[in-house]
C-alpha cells in the first residue's frame, strides 16, 4: 500500500548570518499509512514543527526526499495529492482571515478543488462539515473574532476535512487551548479518525495527547528520530536514554491535565549540535565512544517494528532486566 506521506533520509537546515546553519531535522525517515496516526513527540526546538512542514510540502528538504500520496514532493505536486495531506496548525487565530466568515473559511478547499458544482451545494456541504465537528450550522455566518479558541480549533479542522484528505498533519493541535477544552479536541480527532479512516501525523510536546492517539510514536531529539515503534510499545517499556529520561518526566497520563516536558538539562544548541550522540551531555549511561559516533536507528532484535539509536542499547536494556 503507498504510504499517504513518505519521508526517506529527510534533513532540513535553516541559514543564518556567516555561513551558520540550524541543523532543524536530520536524516529523518518515517511514513505514514492510512488509518495511522503517528505521533512525533519531542521537546519545544527539537525540529517538530519543520517536519510537519516538510510533511505538507510547505518546506523543502536540504537533501532527502518526501512523498505525498506517492509522488514526490515539488512545487508542481497534484491537485490530487495536495488535496489528499491538509495541515492544522497550533495558533486557530493565525489560521483564519479575521474579516471573513467561518463559512467562506471552510468553503475555501471546496472552491479551490472545485468539490462543489453550486453556491447551494457548497453551503450544505459546509454546514455539514460544521456539525461533523460538533458545530451549530449558522456557526458560518459568524466571524473569528466571535467564537472561542477551542471552537476556531474545530473551525481548522472542519476546513481540513472539506478537502476529503486521507492524512492530516497536526502541528500542535491543542497547545493553544485550555485544559477542559483540550480533552474535547482530542475526542473528536479519536471520532473523526473512526468515522472518516483518517490518517494523522500528530506532532506535540504533550505526551498525554501522544498516548491517547497515537498507534505509533517517533521520539525526536535536536533533529533525529531517536526511537520509534508502536505506540504501547514505546510508552510501556521505552528503549531509548532519551525516552525514557521524556517519560519520567511525565507521570501521569490524562488527558485533563496539561502536563509539560521538564527533562533534566538544557536542549544543546541546533546551531552547534554536540558530536557523536547529540544526548550525550544528558545522558545518564555516556561514555567517552558517544561523543565520537552517531548512532543509527536500527530495528531492535526480536521487536519487529521497534527502533532505538543508541550505541549502548544492549548493555542498557540487558542492565535493567537483570
Ligand atoms: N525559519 C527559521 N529560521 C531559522 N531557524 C529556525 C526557523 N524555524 C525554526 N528554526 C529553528 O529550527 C529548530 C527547530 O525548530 P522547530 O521545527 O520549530 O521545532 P519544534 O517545533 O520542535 O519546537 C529550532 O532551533 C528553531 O529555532
Ligand atoms: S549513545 Fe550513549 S549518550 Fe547516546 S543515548 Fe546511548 S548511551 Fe546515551
Ligand atoms: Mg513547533
Amino acid at each position: 500500500m503507498t504510504p499517504l506521506i513518505e519521508l526517506d533520509h529527510v534533513t532540513h537546515r535553516y541559514p543564518l548570518a556567516r555561513r551558520r546553519v540550524v541543523h532543524a531535522v536530520e536524516d529523518v525517515s518515517l511514513r505514514l499509512d492510512a488509518g495511522q496516526t503517528l505521533a512525533v513527540v519531542g521537546e519545544s526546538g527539537c525540529g517538530k514543527s519543520t517536519l510537519a512542514r516538510l510533511a505538507v510540502g510547505l518546506l523543502t528538504p536540504t537533501t532527502g526526499s518526501v512523498r505525498i500520496s506517492g509522488e514526490p514532493s515539488t512545487p508542481a505536486l497534484s491537485r490530487t495529492a495536495r488535496r489528499a495531506v491538509q495541515f492544522v496548525s497550533q495558533n486557530p487565530w493565525s489560521a483564519l482571515n479575521p474579516r471573513k466568515t467561518i463559512g467562506h473559511s471552510v468553503g475555501l478547499p471546496l472552491l479551490a478543488h472545485k468539490l462543489c458544482a453550486t453556491k447551494g451545494e457548497r453551503s450544505r456541504r459546509v454546514a455539514e462539515l460544521l456539525e461533523q465537528v460538533g458545530l451549530p450550522a449558522d456557526y458560518a455566518r459568524r466571524r473569528p473574532a466571535g467564537i472561542s479558541g477551542g471552537e476556531l480549533q474545530r473551525v481548522t479542522i472542519a476546513r481540513a476535512l472539506a478537502a476529503r484528505p486521507r492524512a492530516i498533519v497536526l502541528d500542535e493541535p491543542t497547545a493553544s487551548l485550555d485544559v477542559g477544552v483540550t480533552a474535547t479536541v482530542v475526542n473528536l480527532l479519536l471520532d473523526l479518525r473512526e468515522s472518516l479512516d483518517v490518517g494523522y501525523l500528530l506532532i506535540t510536546h504533550e505526551l498525554d495527547i501522544a498516548r491517547h492517539l497515537a498507534t505509533r510514536v517517533a521520539v525526536m531529539y535536536l533533529g533525529r528520530i531517536v526511537e520509534h515503534g508502536p505506540a504501547a510499545e514505546v510508552f510501556g517499556s521505552p528503549r531509548h536514554p532519551y525516552t525514557r529520561t521524556l517519560l519520567a518526566a511525565v507521570p501521569v497520563p490524562d488527558p485533563t491535565r496539561r502536563q509539560l516536558i521538564a527533562v533534566p538539562g538544557e536542549v544543546p544548541s541546533s546551531v552547534h549540535p554536540p558530536p557523536g550522540c547529540a544526548f550525550h551531555p544528558r545522558c545518564p549511561h555516556a561514555t567517552a565512544a558517544c561523543r565520537d559516533e552517531v548512532p543509527a536507528l536500527v530495528e531492535l532484535a526480536g521487536h519487529a517494528g521497534r527502533h532505538s539509536a543508541c550505541l549502548r542499547d544492549q548493555e542498557i536494556s540487558h542492565a535493567a532486566d537483570v
